[in-house]
């Protein structure tokens, strides 16, 4: 085998393939599972938009982020330094390693406002624990939800809190301490989501909201739901932002990079599925609109704890969880620019991390502003498509569905046809038929399939 680049640096590896596997779960599993997968999918008609997100995940994002781990191995560095010694090696030009700033931009983005997400999750955990969600109707529960977003000081101090979260771990490196942290809390995140959907079963909903979820009804998919559900496809897998390459670098040689890829992708994909079924049973009982939006979660779960015995400790437990599914995700979107204030301005870890964490602090106002003062205010509104979409809607639209894929896209057409065949099969050792067929998918279709998607909605 070739010396890679990265034998000539020393750097920390995950201490087995459990703790790589652990720690990109701990990214790809957060808000996009449980808030956002149910609310798009209950925006865009259920079944049929299951499936494409299915087909998405199988099909391109699976290939895509088997091709992200690869080249941040291959590398051995921070995500933009891996694309510049893999194109020095391989002979392609160095502008590539624009390719990992766009990653380095989205992933600022996303966080400026998933920490405002963030916050209401947190915001919830006291809700819960004071007994508030007990008995309570339907309504009283959309108006718990709608006092929050009405009140630009409590989402101010969540954002604030949450940020500082994430601030801390990264600052700290973020191996330390990450794996045990995943190891614990995620199987206990899978648990309670188990538990509600044990209650869901109870409500006599179960078996509509399995068919709304998975009998897919074509004439409700529009070409913007197939854009949604393939944008979603890479939020949730952490795909397109140079994250999974940045810990991809730390994964060691002797790894199988499909099968922990392949891992990654399922259980993230279940913990989604488990969320849908958790929910749809209690928005079906409860007469609840489906496609009610970013609220769904915080409008549809609390009813379920406010009627499950005990469930001021369940409902407590499960947003506890759920806010360190977020922030173990927040974590992984902080660390790209962190590591590229590293590198570039050679800012220390501390100096990195209190400049672009505060900087995403203060973009994240513009979103909670949005929900509340602002809600009016739709800055591309002139535009018919983006018509009536606050900033929180257009940063949200803007990331997930334009640079998410297009930084899939590149990552496709890098590793696909500008590193060499020998490089990739030296990385993943697969047979070769298994090799063949990723390669392909990565060179044809997911480039393909990515570039049809745009063009059918951006005319
Ligand atoms: N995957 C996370 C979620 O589903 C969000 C996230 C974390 C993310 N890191 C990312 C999305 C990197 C895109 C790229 O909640």
């Amino acid at each position: 085998m070739n010396e890679s680049p990265s034998t000539s640096v020393k750097r920390g590896m995950w201490s087995s393939r459990l703790a790589f596997i652990l720690a990109a779960t701990g990214s790809a599993v957060g808000l996009g599972n449980i808030w956002k997968f149910p609310y798009i999918t209950g925006e865009n008609g259920g079944g049929a938009f299951v499936l494409v997100y299915l087909l998405c995940i199988a099909a391109v994002g699976v290939p895509i982020m088997m091709a992200e781990v690869l080249i941040g191995r291959r590398g051995g560095h921070s995500p933009v330094r891996s694309i510049q010694l893999i194109t020095e090696r391989d002979g392609a030009n160095p502008a590539w390693r624009w390719l990992a700033a766009v990653g380095v931009l989205a992933a600022f983005l996303i966080l400026s406002f998933y920490s405002v997400i963030g916050g209401w999750a947190m915001s919830y955990v006291g809700t819960a624990a004071t007994g508030q969600l007990a008995g309570q109707t339907a309504d009283e529960i959309g108006a718990i939800f709608t006092g929050l977003l009405g009140s630009p000081a409590t989402l101010l101090l969540w954002h604030t809190v949450f940020m500082a979260l994430v601030m801390l771990v990264v600052a700290k490196g973020v191996r330390f301490g990450l794996e045990r942290a995943v190891s614990i809390l995620m199987p206990a995140l899978f648990v309670l989501l188990l538990l509600v959907v044990g209650y869901a079963m109870t409500t006599g909903f179960f078996g509509q909201a399995v068919a709304f979820l998975f009998q897919p009804d074509f004439s409700k998919l529009t070409t913007s739901g197939v854009l949604v559900a393939l944008g979603h496809a890479f939020f949730t897998l952490s795909l397109g932002m140079a994250v999974m390459m940045a810990y991809g670098s730390y994964l060691p040689k002797n790894i199988s990079i499909a099968k922990t890829s392949l891992t990654v992708s399922v259980m993230d994909t279940g913990v989604a599925l488990l969320a849908g079924l958790a929910i749809f049973p209690i928005v079906f009982a409860n007469g609840l609109e489906p496609g009610a939006g970013p609220g769904l979660i915080f409008q549809t779960l609390p009813l379920a704890f406010g009627q499950m015995p005990l469930g001021s400790l369940f409902g407590t437990l499960f947003f506890v969880l759920l806010v360190f599914a977020a922030w173990t995700s927040g974590i992984s979107l902080l660390e790209p620019l962190v590591e590229w204030l590293e590198e570039r301005k050679g800012m220390n870890r501390l100096m990195s991390t209190l400049t672009a964490g505060i900087a995403c602090w203060a973009v994240g106002i513009a979103s909670i502003l949005s929900l509340n003062l602002w809600s009016d205010f739709a800055p591309l509104g002139m535009f018919g498509m983006f018509e009536g979409k606050t900033i929180f809607d257009l940063l949200d639209f803007f990331t997930a569905n334009i640079l998410l894929p297009l930084g899939g896209l590149m990552v496709a057409v890098f590793a696909g046809w500008v590193m060499t065949r020998e490089t990739l099969e030296q990385e993943l050792s697969m047979s070769p038929a298994a090799f063949s067929l990723w390669y392909r998918t990565l060179r044809y279709f997911a480039p393909v399939a990515v570039a049809v998607v745009f063009v059918y909605n951006l005319v």
